[in-house]
């Protein structure tokens, strides 16, 4: 490790060493200390996890058997009785966290509530009582789709507490592509909200759970439970929907824990793949629960008077275990905010630390480059004097934005953790602790105690220090996914053939391009697959070249990402029509409404580019890198000579 210096800003090997007064109250507050624990987990990961379950969480029963490792198949705790929400809510009401804030939450139109753990745990316990009384069993799979309110929170734990897997869709998806999901899981019930605010307007939710269940569409859905939010005027569906106020009316407030095994299905949560549908990753509950602990624990240094803010929404894997899961189970207090800078109060993040105190401050690196691009007098007009650590997820952020948040949201005090993990993994694998590791602009840093990290060529083999390479994890975590949910072979096939197993050694693969220096700092370059990054958030391109092609104008069409100021990528979509109708922006539009419609604004492309031709390869392959860089509007120096037919670019360029 090289000695930080005040010189070494300036180039470009910056090193910015947790400040003294940080790490004097940290939990792990040196770099030796982090070493320390690293090398006890690297030398035995099993007696390292089950110590920490044991001190760390409540059980009904001990497991017998710590870690059952059948590749590319894990059972961590086996044998283990345990329930999430009793560690999330129940151990917490013994203690002065009863009357804690559990949830403060702020409304996009400023209305607000704060729920302590006993109000949570009332809520969350007459919330699984409605369930049960829809009829709604242990193992049932229910569909969650609502807007940031705490019942969002509340219907996940709700659905946790009686044992039934969630799959929360994200609120912006389409009513197809909550059908696609809600049929997947054979989801039972769905939960969410006659609408939720959003950049002033309202977004109505369960018009489109009416839309993705016409013409029964989804027909494992008996029931819909309804939160009020918006308060429009809706069809309720007399025996289908139900109102959750009138249901809480009738519920008792007593619903005990349900014991689970360790390796029942705690949710599902859908995420794009290189191919295909979306998949359906299966989290269980007892390592998951373990695993976000001490992720939010070590990394976020949560102290007891700490208000923690993670700006994600529910919708993804950052909300399940950096807003709810992870937070709840170490009694924190965790910030939902529904809004999200727009016209009328384009400051509102920054309102909203101020009006809260926040402490602990986590966002994504294209949120970032939004704020630089609005400008630093929405930052510096509020006191966010209060803000003690800052973090970051979704993608590779770039040095410049870095140290815009080190210097104008930290005031150069805050450490920054940026933490790379994806929906697979549970929770964070590589970052900083902050009050122990000195940060790089640009690298998530170390593998967090417990993971065994390594960057390697296509055969397994270690690349050396500063080569680029493939990001793989070489022993099971217990956060880890378990399978694709109703595709076991998509599992083995995705994570764990890429790399091809040396003397019956599995790797996960984790899709990622990576490079190690020779501190042995990890920085992530992006996907290595065809899955593009839009604002922190994975799309497919089989997802959206399918979408464009059932759009009846649609021939043919090739997807890539594109580099974005703010989104990091956007995505291009290359499209050949059907017969000779004419290229127009009307069309256009069309094919872009379409994507939107068919999966949801996130996926709309944001440029279409009409061809009469796609480049591939003899065989057949559409050559996307070649797209990529056509896109990115650069001259193709890679090699073309696989091409079928070489004036085809000439061709792609001109209609450039
Ligand atoms: C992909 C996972 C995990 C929550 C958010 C996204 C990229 C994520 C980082 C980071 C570089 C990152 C990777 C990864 N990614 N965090 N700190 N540095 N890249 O979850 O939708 O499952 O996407 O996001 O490419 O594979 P996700």
């Amino acid at each position: 490790m090289s000695e930080p210096t005040i010189e070494s800003i300036l180039t470009e090997n910056r090193v910015f060493t947790p400040s003294a007064d940080f790490a004097q109250n940290a939990r792990i507050n040196s770099l030796d200390k982090y070493q320390e624990i690293y090398a006890k987990a690297q030398a035995d990961p099993q007696a390292f996890w089950a110590e920490l379950a044991e001190t760390e969480l409540d059980w009904f029963e001990k497991w017998h058997t710590v870690m059952d490792w059948q590749p590319p198949n894990v059972k961590w705790f086996a044998g283990g009785k345990i329930n999430i929400t009793y560690n999330c809510i129940d151990r917490h009401l013994k203690t002065w966290r009863r009357n804690k804030a559990a949830l403060i939450w702020e409304g996009e139109p400023g209305d607000s509530r704060t729920l302590t753990y006993a109000q949570l745990h009332r809520e969350v316990c007459q919330f699984a009582n409605a369930l049960k009384r829809l009829g709604v069993k242990k193992g049932d799979v229910i569909g969650i789709y609502m807007p940031m309110i705490p019942e969002a929170a509340i219907a996940m734990l709700a659905c946790a507490r009686i044992g039934a897997p969630h799959s929360v869709v994200f609120g912006g998806f389409s009513a197809e592509a909550l059908r696609d999901r809600l049929n997947d899981g054979s989801a039972k019930l769905v939960i969410t909200a006659d609408g939720g605010w959003r950049k002033d307007a309202i977004v109505p939710l369960k018009e489109q759970v009416d839309k993705a269940l016409a013409d029964n569409a989804a027909p494992t859905v008996e029931n819909v439970l309804v939160v009020k939010r918006t308060a429009q005027n809706l069809k309720m569906e007399p025996g289908r929907d139900h109102w959750w106020h009138d249901l809480q009316k009738e519920v008792s407030a007593d619903c005990p824990a349900e014991p689970m095994d360790s390796e029942d299905v705690l949710f599902i949560l859908y995420t794009s793949g290189s191919t295909g549908k979306p998949k359906g990753v299966v989290h269980t509950t007892g390592g998951y629960n373990l695993y976000t602990h001490m992720t939010t624990k070590w990394i976020f240094d949560l102290q007891d008077n700490d208000v923690y803010w993670c700006t994600a929404d529910v919708g993804w894997i950052t909300g399940h275990s950096y807003i709810v899961y992870g937070p709840l189970s170490n009694g924190a207090t965790s910030l939902m905010y529904e809004g999200a800078p727009r016209p009328s109060n384009p400051g509102c993040i920054w309102d909203v630390v101020e009006k809260y105190g926040v402490n602990i401050f986590y966002t994504a690196p294209t949120a970032i480059r939004a704020f630089i691009k609005m400008g630093d007098h929405l930052p510096n007009s509020r006191d966010l004097s209060s803000l003690r650590l800052l973090g970051t997820v979704g993608e590779p952020i770039n040095p410049e934005a870095w140290i815009w948040y080190h210097r104008v949201i930290g005031k150069q005090k805050c450490p920054i953790v940026d933490t790379w993990w994806q929906t697979e993994t549970g929770g964070i694998m590589i970052t900083p602790l902050p009050g122990a590791t000195p940060t790089k602009p640009g690298s998530a840093t170390l593998p967090f105690p417990g993971i065994i990290a390594d960057v390697v060529d296509l055969e397994g083999n270690s690349v050396k220090d500063n080569q680029g390479g493939y990001l793989v994890v070489t022993h099971p975590w217990p956060g880890m996914m378990r399978t694709v949910y109703g595709d076991p072979d998509r599992f083995r096939r995705s994570y764990w053939e890429h790399i091809p197993p040396k003397d019956g050694k599995y790797v996960y693969f984790a899709g990622d391009g990576a490079r190690r220096d020779q501190d042995g700092y990890f920085w992530v370059m992006g996907r290595v697959d065809d899955v593009i990054n839009v604002a922190g958030h994975r799309l497919g391109t089989m997802e959206i070249e399918s979408a464009l092609v059932s759009h009846p104008a649609v021939a043919e069409a090739a997807v890539v990402g594109k580099p974005d100021e703010i989104k990091g990528e956007s995505v291009t979509a290359f499209v050949i029509l059907e017969g000779d109708q004419a290229h127009t922006d009307t069309l256009a539009d069309n094919l872009r409404q379409h994507v939107a419609s068919e999966i949801g604004a996130i996926a709309k492309p944001s440029e279409i580019r009409f061809t009469d031709a796609l480049p591939k390869t003899r065989s057949g392959k559409i050559m996307r890198r070649l797209l990529r860089t056509l896109a990115a509007g650069e001259e193709i120096t890679s090699d073309t000579s696989t091409l079928e037919d070489r004036s085809i670019l000439d061709k792609l360029r001109e209609g450039a």
